[in-house]
């Protein structure tokens, strides 16, 4: 048996109209043999019987990833694409856009003030017989299209968040279908991103736009050969409509009675520079779930939907409604419906004089929620509604399951939170009023991400926003990206005036390596070079400027974001040096930009090895005395700390001591191998092991610490440690948020104190996915997959599991261009039964317990190991 199948285009089946910089094809392959020697033949053509073949190529790749360029490209073209090996093969297409030919449409917006959302619509007939016929449009704000009063395409919020000051993507649709003899064509536009309130501390309006605005052509081309063009002018007709509010923080409001105010439509003058095709994936409705429905102790009626989601809720409203809304929550407290820590956010769809029975749903918002808080239904109405979960579009790669279900939740609130907050971009929360692509977060959790889901297109979309942003921030890299410019009116503000700290700007270079070392994507790996150096050369040239210590002791830092070894409840600031931390991260990125240009065969490569290794020698000689930590070094006086006092005297009226020997810090020496010698590194493992019991067990890292620190204390044996932290089931620890019933991953350790009250309502969201980064120590060091390494061509595994009593077995299966890797293991009497599912292609480096290590390729194993407990 072999099957192809899975075809995809820069990670994406089928795209229609995507922007291709590159073309990486990848497919899975399956079969029950291994097949050492098989090359994959890849055609392109422009008919799907392969007779005009545009190019042709070849490889024997492990990974089933194969890059080529894009030269021979034209607008508006399908391609049809095969792979084929021995006998199999499989057919999949893509589509180009207008590329670079020019706009006929113009831009068009409307003359009188308004904030409510436009409709703008165009009538016109088709007199022949139709072929094909595509819209290549894009509303900014947000925008939803239809033909004939039938929405065009399945996804939502279109066109996404992008950084619209810097690229305007459009989308394409196939419509051929819904083309009658006489159309209408409308676009719905609301404010989004684009205009509406948004951005932390009280929003910002009209923040790239203060008028809805549209473009669109719609190319017919006709059975006889000709062609025509409907495009966006001033002969369109433009009113307001039943959308009188609309935000993406405070929700929705529709009102049945309310009069559409003609607007005039005029040509609007922006130019059509910005305009590119999309990268963004499409958001859609990727779930539905049904509520359940109480009273709460304040006799409010609620809908429960039992699991915090991203998206909103829809259904049949009666008719003869004056009001109805439906507020948006995250808990309960005392019972009662909360949503105080929405801070500004409202979180409201309301609907006003509905008169007939219809169906609902809003359209330019999205609401981070559970429970929902309805007023103007009674239960059997309200029970109408379903909730519907919106994300990208992505498929899921990692399924888990053990004996522990308290561990099977933590992985279930992971990926959620994962869900929750891969909508268009990486975001912090859904929920309150940031919603924000905060570079940091998403550093220390993309490699957990790209285990549960293709994230190559996602990821290297955000990483695509990233990029244009650093352009203007002379090689640094913002907090957040989208990154608004308006520094001159939030001049205060220093993550709106400031840019390019350690961890955060380092997604710069992480996100790269971790997607090429899940995804073995030449091609988007080469297109992030320029991303990579210019970060690195941002940090070094101000290295340089301050004598090149090659230390990263300046500007303004973070550190260890949110961690508890200050022991002052609700502080941001951790007690680690933040210069350690940033030198680190700086050293990380130097070497993880080599590693990019080595792979692409760049001579550059040198100098970030060069300078990778001046960073170590420099984390050496100041962090190290001999074979002993250096316990007051310089950096504790260094601007970047000084920096840091302030903000937590001027922020928090805290004092920040700082150390080096915390959790954090020494997870991170050990993890990334900052010691002089195998016996600075037992000091180290002997002061983490102190540290440990100071805490009885607990940690007190945050953000940068958190990821690092289960994998340090087994990496260094500290196994009952390592364990007895992920265990854990009392505060701070993940299982207590289990306990207490959450559904996703909190911001802070203590969101929720052990009595259930909420901690504090200025930054604390219940679906942040920064913590959920201990997945990856699930899945490495537990079920004890590890990928290959990414020098490796051969697509060898490092299989080791590490049993723990908590469990009695567990089972975690990766999806890989190869077919399905799975590890499954039990315990039984002090006797492991290990079963191990290799798929075509790969290799296994198995190690055991009982000191054997094997190689194994293609096969189902079953084998015995041996349970040592610590
Ligand atoms: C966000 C974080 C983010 C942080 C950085 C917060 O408000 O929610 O997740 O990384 O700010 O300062």
């Amino acid at each position: 048996m072999m099957q192809i199948d899975q075809l995809k285009v820069n990670g994406i089946s089928t795209p229609l109209g995507y922007h291709f910089d590159y073309l990486t094809l990848s497919w899975r392959f399956q079969s029950n043999d291994y097949h050492e020697n098989l090359k994959f033949k890849i055609e392109i053509s422009k008919d799907d019987c392969f007779e005009e073949i545009v190019f042709s190529g070849e490889t024997n790749s492990f990974y089933n990833t194969y890059t080529i360029t894009t030269a021979f490209l034209k607008p508006r073209t399908r391609y049809f694409w095969r792979v084929s090996v021995d006998e199999v093969s499989a057919i999949s297409y893509f589509e180009t856009g207008k590329m670079n030919e020019p706009w006929e449409a113009d831009w068009i917006s409307y003359q009188e003030p308004t904030f409510e959302s436009v409709s703008f619509k165009k009538s016109f007939s088709v007199k022949k017989e139709i072929r094909s016929a595509r819209l290549y449009s894009l509303g900014l704000g947000l925008y939803e299209v239809f033909i004939n009063d039938r929405k065009v395409g399945e996804e939502y919020l279109a066109p996404g968040y992008h950084s619209y000051d810097l690229i305007q993507q459009y989308q394409t649709y196939d419509v051929t279908e819904y083309l009658q003899d006489r159309n209408e064509i409308a676009f719905l536009v609301g404010n989004g991103w684009y205009r509406g309130r948004f951005i932390f501390e009280g929003g910002l309006e009209n923040i790239y736009g203060d008028k809805q605005k549209l473009i669109s052509e719609l190319h017919i081309l006709y059975h006889d050969g000709s062609t025509e063009i409907i495009k966006s002018d001033t002969t369109w007709n433009a009113k307001t409509n039943e959308i009188v509010e609309n935000s993406i923080y405070d929700g929705e409001t529709i009102d049945f009675s309310s009069k559409y105010q003609p607007l005039t439509v005029i040509m609007d003058k922006e130019s059509k520079q910005l305009l590119r095709e999309r990268i963004d994936l499409p958001i859609c409705n990727m779930e539905s779930l049904e509520p359940l429905i109480f009273r709460d102790t304040a006799n409010n009626l609620l809908l429960d939907f039992g699991q915090e989601i991203t998206g909103w809720i829809e259904g049949m409203l009666p008719a003869n409604k004056p009001k109805v809304s439906f507020k948006f929550g995250e808990i309960l407290q005392n019972g009662q419906f909360y949503s105080a820590n929405l801070r500004t956010a409202k979180q409201e769809f309301v609907i006003l004089n509905n008169e007939k029975e219809r169906f609902i749903r809003p359209r330019f918002t999205f609401f981070g929620f559970r429970y929902v808080k309805v007023e103007g239904l009674n239960e059997e109405e309200a029970q109408r509604f379903s909730a519907k979960v919106l994300h990208s579009k992505m498929e899921e790669r990692f399924r888990f399951t053990s004996s522990h279900k308290k561990l099977n939740q933590l992985i279930s609130n992971i990926r959620w939170s994962q869900k929750d907050n891969f909508l268009s971009i990486p975001t912090d929360c859904p929920q309150r009023d940031e919603r924000m692509g905060w570079t940091g977060d998403i550093t220390v959790f993309a490699n957990t991400a790209s285990y549960n889901m293709e994230t190559r297109a996602f990821l290297g979309h955000f990483l695509k926003m990233v990029e244009l942003e650093q352009e203007h921030l002379n090689g640094a890299v913002p907090f957040f990206a989208p990154f608004p410019k308006v520094a001159d009116r939030d001049a205060q503000n220093p993550f709106l005036n400031s840019a390019g700290a350690a961890v955060w700007g380092d997604a710069a270079t992480v996100l790269p390596m971790t997607l090429f070392r899940h995804f073995r994507d030449q091609g988007l790996l080469n297109s992030h070079l320029s991303l990579m150096m210019n970060w690195v050369d941002y940090i070094y040239r101000q290295d340089e400027e301050r004598g090149g210590k090659r230390l990263w002791d300046f500007g303004f830092q973070l550190g260890d974001w949110l961690a508890l070894d200050l022991g002052i409840p609700g502080t941001v600031f951790g007690a680690t040096d933040s210069a350690l931390i940033a030198t680190i991260y700086y050293y990380y990125s130097a070497s993880n930009t080599a590693k990019a240009l080595k792979l692409c065969n760049d001579s550059s490569a040198t100098f970030y090895s060069k300078l990778a290794l001046e960073i170590r020698t420099a984390l050496l000689t100041t962090y190290f005395i001999g074979d002993e930590l250096q316990l007051s070094p310089v950096t504790l006086q260094s601007e970047v700390e000084q920096n840091r006092q302030e903000m937590g005297r001027l922020f928090g009226g805290i004092d920040i001591s700082t150390r080096v020997d915390t959790q954090t810090g020494l997870s991170l020496l050990l993890r990334f191998g900052i010691y002089p010698s195998e016996s600075a590194r037992l000091k180290l493992v002997e002061t983490l092991k102190e540290r440990m019991s100071e805490s009885n067990g607990a940690l007190t890292t945050g953000f940068v610490g958190t990821p690092e620190l289960p994998h340090a204390l087994l990496e260094s044996g500290l196994v009952s440690e390592a364990f007895s932290l992920l265990f854990k089931e009392t505060s701070p620890s993940w299982l207590f948020e289990v306990n207490m019933g959450a559904t996703t991953t909190w911001e802070r350790w203590d969101s929720i104190l052990p009595n259930g009250k909420i901690s504090g309502i200025e930054m604390n969201s219940m679906n942040h996915y920064a913590y959920g980064a201990i997945e990856d120590f699930i899945i490495e060091k537990m079920v004890g997959i590890n990928l290959p390494d990414i020098e490796d061509d051969t697509n060898t595994y490092q299989i080791s599991p590490q049993y723990t009593e908590q469990l009695n077995w567990l089972t975690g299966r990766l999806d890989t261009v190869n077919g399905k890797i799975e590890v499954h293991w039990e315990i039984q009497n002090g006797i492991v039964n290990l079963k191990i599912d290799v798929p075509t292609r790969t290799r296994v480096h198995l190690i055991l317990k009982n000191g054997e290590s094997m190689a194994l390729q293609t096969g189902s194993y079953q084998l015995n190991d041996v349970y040592l407990p610590e």
